[in-house]
Formats: structure tokens, C-alpha cells, sequence
């Protein structure tokens, strides 16, 4: 741990109190000065610490600051934790860590992405501290690429329920894994498989899950399609917990893939099921209305020549 996190560890750890430089100084066997460098350079990064003459650092009850502890604090299983300030996609740095032979449910979360990457090639917007912007490593035991859907599927369901359960919210799923709030997109998922050529399985997935928790200032073009879960700069629980929540969700679904509970509820949380939508087929658009969502979760669609079309993956757009 560098001195930093080693600060933010034993402010956590007395959250809602107040330490003086001299005792956190002695704790870490630095001195008062380096305490004072260290905690100005955490506030440039965005954490959320109180200081007042003659009674020290506090980092407040109802901080949003990233927090490994927290984090640790609310998971059911061990996962390893890595929280950086700012990168240029966690997704990035997942595939990179991967080097590192992580450990199955490797989580990888920062405060800001200068490079958040979407499908298709798309920007994520990914601004400091009002968002959750996090890969998980996971390392399946055995997985065909053609199962990919049903990761999918699985995470945005895991991710919905959670959002659902702890922010008290009613989040719908537009297929095949956006999560949507009130008509808005407040979360997508990029999932990243690496399989091995021969076999044709997965070895590796990184999931990339892209949440705009309390993010209030979109730029122009975005404002009319994203939300965000929260629309207040405090808020009723904080990142960590939600983090934390996901992680245990996904960790818990991924081992039950084959349940059709699963597919159940991606369709009770369907945004599309009864819409008009529109997609590209060879280079066309096609204009249909969505009738259901089957066992696989192939999105049944009917055109006005009452022509029934399974997709099996790709995008769609609403027509609103
Ligand atoms: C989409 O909406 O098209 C998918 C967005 C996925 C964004 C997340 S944020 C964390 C991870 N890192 C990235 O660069 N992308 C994913």
C-alpha cells in the first residue's frame, strides 16, 4: 500500500472522526508534514476529507469516496479489490492484468476514465466521482463463446437487481444489456471474452459495467437519451455499497447460468418487450415491433408484413 492508501485506510476505518496529522504520522512512522502533502494531494484526487485546525482529518459519514474497505466491508465473497483514481478504461486495465493471472472475481473500479470505451466502438462518459466505473475478471471453469449471451444476459440482470434492492429503484433492461431508469440509459455493459482458439472456450471474460450513479452534467448530445440513478449530490447509500452488491450478485448468478429464473426476470424487466424498434439487417433498416423474449433470449420481432424474426445479437433503437 503506498502512504496514500494507507491515509485513506485509517480514515475509513475511524469514518465520521476526526485524527490529527501528529497521531496519523505516528501510525504510519512519517512525519506531520509528509501526513499534510499526502492528504492535500488525496483532496486534488477527489476524496472527500474534512480538515480543521488543531483537530485534524475526518472523512465524513456521508462521503462518496471509493473506499476498499467499504467495499470489502459489504462483499460475500473474497474478492480482490484494486481501486485506481483515474485510468484510461478499466476494461483496458483488466485485459492488461490479466498477465497477472488474477483471481476469479477480480474486481478493477476507478473514480474516472479518460478513454471509457462502449460497443461498437463508442465513447463511455465516465466523469469523476459520480460514477461507478468497474471491470470484474472472471474466470469461468468451462464456457462455449456461443453461451456468451447468457453471461450477458446474466449481468444485467445482476446489475438491475441490485440497482433495484439498494437504491429502492424500478430499473428496466433494454436487450440485450442496457439498464434503463424513467426512459433513460443509466448503465451499459461491456463484456469482453477471451477464448482460446483451439478449444473455442472462454478462458478469461472482463466485464466492463459503465453506472452513472449521481451524475448530473451530461454533454448536449447525451442529455436527452442518459440518466443516472440518483439526481441529488448526496445520496441514500454510496458507491461502495453498490459495488459491493453487484459483485455479490454477479458472483452468485454466474455459478447458475442454466436458471431459468435467470431469463425470467430479464423478461419481467424487459424496457422492449411491446415497443417499436428498428435495426440493420445487411445494411438495412428493418422496422419491427417486439413481441417477446425467448428461453435464449433471442428477441422476437414482428415487421408489418407480419414476418417473425429471431435476433440472436446486435443493436437496437427505440422509436419513441
Ligand atoms: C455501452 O453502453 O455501450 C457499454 C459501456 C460500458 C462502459 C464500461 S465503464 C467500465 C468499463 N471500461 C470501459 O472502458 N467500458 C466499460
Amino acid at each position: 500500500m503506498t502512504t496514500k492508501e494507507k491515509i485513506i485506510s485509517i480514515l475509513e476505518e475511524h469514518k465520521g472522526s476526526y485524527l490529527s496529522g501528529e497521531d496519523i504520522g505516528k501510525k504510519l512512522n512519517i512525519s506531520r508534514a509528509a501526513v499534510s502533502k499526502a492528504i492535500k494531494e488525496l483532496k486534488n484526487n477527489g476524496y472527500t476529507i474534512d480538515s480543521i485546525n488543531r483537530k485534524g482529518h475526518c472523512i465524513p459519514h456521508k462521503s462518496n469516496t471509493l473506499s476498499h474497505i467499504e467495499i470489502k466491508k459489504n462483499l460475500k465473497f473474497d474478492n480482490d479489490i484494486i481501486i485506481k483514481d483515474s485510468v484510461l478504461s478499466t476494461n483496458l486495465d483488466g485485459k492488461n492484468y490479466l498477465l497477472n493471472n488474477p483471481k476469479h472475481g477480480t474486481v478493477i473500479v476507478a473514480n474516472e476514465q479518460n478513454d471509457g470505451r462502449g460497443r461498437k466502438g463508442r465513447k463511455f462518459f465516465s466523469p469523476k466521482n459520480t460514477g461507478i466505473y468497474m471491470s470484474i475478471i472472471l474466470k469461468p471453469h468451462i464456457l462455449l463463446l456461443e453461451n456468451s449471451l447468457k453471461i450477458t444476459i446474466a449481468t444485467a440482470v445482476a446489475i438491475s437487481k441490485a440497482i433495484d434492492a439498494l437504491c429502492s429503484k424500478n430499473t428496466q433492461i433494454k436487450w440485450v444489456n442496457d439498464i434503463f431508469l424513467n426512459n433513460k440509459k443509466i448503465c451499459g455493459i461491456l463484456t469482453e471474452a477471451i477464448t482460446d482458439f483451439e478449444t473455442g472456450s472462454i478462458e478469461n471474460i472482463v466485464i466492463g459495467i459503465g453506472i452513472n450513479f449521481n451524475t448530473l452534467d451530461f454533454p448536449e448530445e447525451l442529455s436527452h437519451i442518459a440518466g443516472s440513478i440518483f439526481s441529488q449530490r448526496v445520496t441514500p447509500v454510496n458507491r461502495n455499497q453498490l459495488i459491493a452488491h453487484i459483485v455479490n450478485n454477479l458472483m452468485d448468478i454466474i455459478e447458475d447460468l442454466e436458471n431459468p429464473e435467470i431469463i425470467k426476470i430479464y423478461r419481467e424487466k424487459s424496457f422492449l418487450i411491446g415497443k417499436d424498434i428498428s435495426f440493420y439487417e445487411r445494411d438495412s433498416v428493418v422496422e419491427s415491433t417486439v413481441l417477446d423474449i425467448d428461453s435464449n433470449g433471442y428477441l422476437i420481432v414482428q415487421d408489418s408484413n407480419m414476418i417473425i424474426r429471431k435476433l440472436k445479437s446486435g443493436e437496437v433503437s427505440i422509436k419513441w
